[in-house]
């Protein structure tokens, strides 16, 4: 190597050496400055806070024994709520509810029109029926969900649709 390579090898290394050092500067000044206002200030920006909720909700589940108000369904404000209307009288339950699968006996329900299927179970008393229809039943042609699947409807609304429906097959 000539006197004048070596010069210029020694001046290029301190300048890449300079830069290089420059460079780690730089970033670390980044950090620095990052640390401080970016993520500190996405912590508290209401708006990234208010997503974040929103994703969280998607996800919960109601612990027994805890606060669960968090989780009541809160409709938003001027939206229309269809809210399924709670019949008052036996017909109106068989129309709503049983028709489902007595109209035409779907998933083994005997058809409120079928006198052969319902003389039988008629057969075995109101109050057999009665109890069926709303604690449930598990029989040979199906399964007749409690309250033929509404609970919040009162006892007396799912004897006054057994009652109906009895009327109807006799
Ligand atoms: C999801 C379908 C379904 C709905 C909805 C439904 N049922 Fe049933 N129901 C059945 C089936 C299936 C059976 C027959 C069960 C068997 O005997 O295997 C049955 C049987 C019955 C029986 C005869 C029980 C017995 O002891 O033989 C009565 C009474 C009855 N349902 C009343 C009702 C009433 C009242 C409603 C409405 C409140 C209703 N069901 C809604 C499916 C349904």
């Amino acid at each position: 190597m000539s006197k004048q390579d070596s010069q210029f090898f020694n001046i290029f290394s301190l300048v890449l050496g300079i830069l290089i050092l420059i460079a780690i500067l730089l970033f670390a000044l980044a950090r620095v400055v990052g640390k401080n206002t970016q993520s500190a200030h996405v912590l508290t920006d209401p708006k990234y806070l208010a997503e974040v909720e929103s994703n969280l909700t998607t996800g919960r589940v109601a612990v027994a024994g805890r606060d669960n108000s968090a989780l009541a369904i809160v409709p938003a404000a001027g939206a229309v709520v269809a809210e399924l209307a709670i019949p008052t009288d036996g017909p109106g339950v068989y129309e709503q509810v049983c028709g489902a699968c007595h109209l035409n006996g779907i998933g083994g329900a005997p058809k409120s029109s079928d006198r052969a299927a319902w003389a039988p179970r008629i057969a075995q008393g109101k109050d057999t029926l009665y109890k069926h229809a709303i604690e449930g039943y598990n029989g040979k042609q199906g399964v007749m969900p409690a309250k033929g699947g509404r609970v919040d409807l009162s006892d007396d609304l799912v004897k006054a649709a057994v009652d109906y429906m009895v009327a109807k097959a006799q």
